[in-house]
């Protein structure tokens, strides 16, 4: 037993450990053999040799432990010393993430309206042609669609151009008074300096019971407000414009923030920026969701166009590019 307990000793690992455990204890190990006999011995002195062998079996696992919980520091000790822990390297957990500057934006945008008491409405991204166009008084055959660079697909399905068709679902599930507004993602076969494929919108909708229940006055007082809300003091102008959605129809300008109508780059040197487009509801759009005897405006906005203004970013597309660097600046 003496060389057993030297072996345990000069044990390198817990794998050599192992094999002595089975050489002394495993089914045909020399204890084990040593118990098995005892079955053979005469009484008188089986008793003390159990006991002695017992004490062996307790002393022999005693040293197994102790070298084996050593062996184990040592190991570990090892691998710590091996496992370089390299304290230049970046450390993530102090990182703040920040709001992404549309998300600021619509954050804004939305903010306002809903201190005016507008409802806010989302809607599902693939539309069908009749709530996307045909209800919006889009007709296939008419010129207006290719205002809007569409995605189709099978079906009459397409991806939505604008965010109108949630004020078409409104309608068609509520009656009147409604007060919405519809901020949302949208899409359009377009990529340049000013154009993405995907962008957002936040359009408006007013309908009540009446026909000159609401006025061209109610929209105009509602967006000057709100152009200033974002903008602060801006001089802001009607121009007669068309929508097919809207009769009569308005684009809304409001006086350059950059060189507070002087004339820049920015505004093409006219000193205007072109921002929202508006107009008091087509009846129309009243008959295909069945509504009578009403009166409305509507008012329609790109926030990557309001946050590119306010926050002086000039090209759309680094909107986009997830390049930490610019999205940093809006922490
Ligand atoms: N739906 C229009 C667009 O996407 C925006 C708009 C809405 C214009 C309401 C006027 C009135 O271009």
């Amino acid at each position: 037993m003496e060389e057993i307990f030297l072996k345990i000793e000069k044990a390198k690992n817990t794998a050599e450990l192992e094999e002595i455990r089975i050489l002394v204890l495993g089914k045909k190990g020399s204890l084990t053999a040593k118990f098995a006999e005892l079955k053979n011995c005469e009484a008188s002195v089986k008793k003390t040799l159990a006991k002695e062998l017992n004490t062996l079996k307790m002393d022999f696992e005693r040293a197994l432990a102790n070298k084996k919980e050593w062996l184990s520091m040592q190991e570990l000790e090892e691998k710590i010393k091996q496992e370089k822990i390299d304290v230049s390297l970046f450390n993530t957990s102090n990182l703040r993430g920040a709001s992404h500057p549309i998300m600021l934006m619509l954050d804004k945008i939305v903010g306002y309206f809903e201190s005016m008491n507008f409802a806010v409405k989302m809607g599902p991204l693939v539309e069908d042609d009749f709530h996307n166009f045909e209800a919006l008084n889009i007709p296939s055959y008419h010129p207006a669609r290719d205002m809007q660079d569409t995605f189709y697909f099978k079906d009459n399905k397409l991806l939505r151009t604008h965010t109108s068709p949630v004020q078409i679902h409104t309608m068609e599930s509520q009656k009147p008074p409604i007060r919405m507004i519809c901020p949302g993602n949208v899409f359009r076969c377009d990529y340049d300096l000013t154009h993405t494929p995907m962008f957002h919108q936040v359009e408006g909708l007013v309908v009540e019971e009446g026909k000159d229940f609401v006025s061209f006055a109610n929209l105009k007082f509602i967006l000057e407000d709100f152009l200033k809300y974002i903008f602060g003091e801006v001089k802001v102008r009607f121009r007669s414009s068309f929508f097919p959605f809207t009769e009569p129809s308005a684009e809304v300008d409001m006086s350059c923030i950059f060189c507070r109508g002087k004339g820049c780059r920015v505004c093409s040197h006219t000193g205007w920026l072109e921002v929202l487009g508006c107009g008091s509801v087509d009846d129309n759009v009243f008959k295909a969701v069945g509504y009578e005897n009403v009166s409305g405006y509507a008012f329609g906005l790109g926030v990557e166009r309001f946050a590119m203004l306010a926050f002086n970013v000039p090209d759309l597309r680094s909107f986009f590019e997830s390049d930490l660097r610019i999205l940093e600046q809006f922490k």
